[in-house]
């Protein structure tokens, strides 16, 4: 063998090993049941409030974009350490903290230390996306829980909500997701809920001379304005797709092209011309969507964790070891 042939084949195991990787079916033989309790706690939730599905699918994002995917979204505040779920982007619009508490707990009970909270959360965002959109995805998993979380991380990391689409291109790559990803995961808000502060802007103080801002279909303007008064010490909450809120599909890009995107990080997905064409395209074909959605989950889902023996698995999701 020559000696080039040599280096290479070293570099290649040594990078291999290097970056332990997720796989699916990771609790095959080590807890067997682990993904059918998680969708076991999750079916009996999203059954019973399905905005909690929308809840968790929204955590995974928090979680994956902040530190990585390593459940730092779950863990309380201990006194003089104030964590991510106590920041605005979080507290406190983020809910379904409880489904993961309770798988965690059965899980616990079968299969001590040995299930992430990670990977708890990326099994319930899957099973959340079949539940209200029919969508069916491998998770692979292996992730480990991290040890640290800081409130003031999200900031640096979440996207608010006023982005335009150049700067919500930019907030993705930062953390290896394409422009096409990008639009494709916003499809999520197809489902679920907004405080109204999250876009109260474009009803009220758009610009000088225009209050509402003129990208905003104006009855869907009235009907907001009706539900979300005036900024106020109150922050009621508006569906984010008002036809079909607990269907996660395609009809969030037709909203878009009515002009009935609600935040101005939808909108702009429609009006921008860098993600127009890719808008239009998932406003057409609603299979291809949510394939392309599936596989923009999982390639969320890998940012950043942590594998092998870095980290811990958590004992309870709320605090570390
Ligand atoms: C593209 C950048 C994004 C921005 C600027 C954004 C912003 C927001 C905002 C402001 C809300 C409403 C929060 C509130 O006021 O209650 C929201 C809700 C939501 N987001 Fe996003 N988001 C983005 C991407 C994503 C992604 C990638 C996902 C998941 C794949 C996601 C899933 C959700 C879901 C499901 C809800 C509804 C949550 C509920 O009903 O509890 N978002 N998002
Ligand atoms: C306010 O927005 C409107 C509509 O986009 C625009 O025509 C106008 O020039 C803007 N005015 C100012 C002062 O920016």
């Amino acid at each position: 063998m020559k000696l080039s042939t040599l280096f290479i084949l070293y570099f290649f195991t040594v990078s291999t090993l290097a970056n332990a990787s997720l796989k699916i079916g990771y609790y095959h033989s080590s807890c067997p049941n682990a993904e059918s309790i998680v969708r076991k706690a999750v079916n009996k939730a999203v059954s019973r409030n399905p905005g909690l599905g929308a809840g968790i699918i929204r955590m995974h994002f928090h979680d994956c974009f902040v530190r990585g995917c390593d459940a730092s979204i779950l863990l309380d505040p201990t006194p003089g350490n104030p964590t991510e779920k106590e920041h605005p982007a979080n507290n406190p619009s983020l809910r379904g903290y409880e489904v993961i508490d309770e798988a965690k707990i059965e899980l616990e009970s079968i299969c001590p230390e040995t299930v992430s909270c990670s990977d708890i959360i990326a099994f319930a965002a899957r099973d959340s996306a079949f539940k209200l959109g029919g969508i069916r995805y491998s998770v692979p998993s292996g992730r480990r829980d991290g040890r640290v979380s800081i409130k003031d991380e999200p900031t640096a990391n979440l996207p608010p909500s006023t982005l335009n689409a150049g700067e919500l291109e930019e907030n993705f790559a930062k953390k290896g997701l394409s422009l096409d990803e990008m639009v494709t995961l916003s499809g999520a808000h197809s489902i679920g809920r907004s405080h109204c502060s999250s876009f109260s802007d474009r009803l009220y103080s758009f610009n000088s001379t225009h209050p509402q801002d003129p990208s905003m279909d104006p009855k869907l303007a009235q009907q907001l304005i009706k539900r979300c008064p005036r900024p106020s010490t109150t922050d009621p909450i508006a569906p984010l797709d008002v036809d079909t809120p607990n269907r996660l599909d395609n009809k969030y890009y037709l909203n878009l092209k009515n002009k009935r995107g609600v935040l101005t990080s939808d909108q702009t997905l429609w009006n921008s011309p860098s993600t127009a064409r890719m808008a239009r395209s998932n406003a057409i074909h609603g299979a291809n969507w949510a394939h392309k959605f599936a596989d923009a989950m999982v390639k969320m889902g890998s940012i950043e964790v942590m594998t092998g023996i870095q980290g811990e698995i958590r004992k309870n999701c709320r605090v570390v070891n």
